[in-house]
């Protein structure tokens, strides 16, 4: 079986590539490095002894697209393709609405003239925007509080139309809460460019000295210690998510949707003393205003995989947070070498 990764390069896309070739799939990798680096296709080829074929395309490119579904004969699509960081899609709506909206849409008409039925899409507990209670629950409300968290949600409900109209369609939209760690290797992992805007990736770069301090943003929310508490999920768990989604999708027909988290919420502070355990540093930090937008608690209630997919987290926070700091130590300037 032959899975198409859009954005196989990127964070979460290589990982799923090791995993999907780990589990003796074959894959083709398409992704137009606009945030990720050639280097970590290579490292996927030297850590699993496994050739593949990977295409730097982008998505909105439907000749090239076009090519490549008929080059092969794909089972399924896993979309990771999208751009993703919240501050950038305030200040760039409409790059953020064309990229992400119009490349799903390429690839979605792709798959339907290609005859191609199997969908795993990356969507985020971003589209529960602020939830009505934890832990949050598939049923829950829906919403989005930015232009990247709009895109997501735009996805999810273009993606169930087509499905609507198209039965022979089956998709699974995966919502993931935060994905941390790194290939237990230090061989992939999480690169951002320039200062990283999310949680683990900017302690990381605090702990190596690329960064002065953290800044914790609110003490005030309603937590055990003040800080926001978040869903942290290994990223090999994660990817170990997708192929059970893959796997129910051969057996069910239709839309379903899954939180894939671990159910339990670390607070910013509880991740900075993981942090300095498993660096034996002392990560300098301060308190600092409430970043615009974020929310105090959000964690999965992710009974729905279980049961479903019979998949569940296995990995601790001392695992993620030691795997994301393997990595940071062996490539300190990400796969830049
Ligand atoms: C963010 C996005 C979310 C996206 C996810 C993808 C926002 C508002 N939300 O989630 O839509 O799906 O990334 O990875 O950006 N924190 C600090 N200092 C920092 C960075 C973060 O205190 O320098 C805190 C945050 O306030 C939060 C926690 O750490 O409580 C996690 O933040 P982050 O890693 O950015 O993830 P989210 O905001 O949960």
């Amino acid at each position: 079986m032959t899975i198409l990764v859009t954005g196989g390069a990127g964070f979460i896309g290589s990982h799923a590539t090791v995993e999907l070739l780990e589990n003796g799939y074959k894959v083709v990798v398409v992704d137009n490095l606009s945030n990720s680096q050639k280097a970590s296709i290579d490292r996927i080829k030297e850590m699993t002894g496994k050739d593949f074929a990977f295409h730097q395309v982008d998505l909105l490119d439907s000749q090239a697209l076009d090519d490549i579904f008929s080059k092969y004969d794909f089972s399924a699509v896993m979309h990771f393709a999208g751009y993703k960081a919240v501050g950038q899609s305030v200040e760039m709506p409409l790059s953020y609405y064309h990229n992400n909206i119009s490349g799903t849409l390429t690839l979605c008409e792709m798959m339907l003239k290609h005859n191609v039925q199997k969908l795993v899409f990356s969507s985020s507990a971003t589209v529960y925007g602020l939830p009505e209670r934890v832990p949050i629950e598939e049923s829950f409300s829906l919403s989005a509080t930015n232009p990247y968290g709009r895109t997501k949600l735009m996805i999810e409900e273009i993606l169930r139309d087509l499905a609507l109209s198209n039965p022979s369609i089956r998709i699974a939209i995966l919502r993931y809460f935060n994905p941390i760690g790194a290939h237990p290797s230090g061989k992939l992992g999480e690169d951002p460019r320039g200062i990283p805007n999310n949680l683990i990736p900017y302690i990381t770069q605090v702990a190596i000295g690329k960064q002065p301090e953290l800044k914790i943003f609110g003490g005030d929310y309603e937590t055990n210690d003040g800080t926001g508490v978040r869903d942290y999920i290994h990223v090999m768990d994660l990817v170990k998510g997708h192929i059970k989604a893959l796997e129910y999708l051969e057996k069910h027909e239709g839309v379903e949707t899954f939180n894939l988290g671990t159910g339990t919420g670390y607070s910013v502070l509880e991740i900075v003393n993981s942090f300095n355990d498993v660096t034996g540093k002392q990560i300098p930090y301060q308190i600092t205003d409430r970043r615009p937008g974020d929310i105090g608690v959000c964690y999965a209630n992710p009974e729905k995989a279980k049961k479903l997919l019979g998949w569940q987290a296995e990995k601790s926070l001392k695992e993620m947070c030691r795997d994301s700091w393997n990595w940071q130590v062996q490539n300190p300037d990400g796969f830049t070498q």
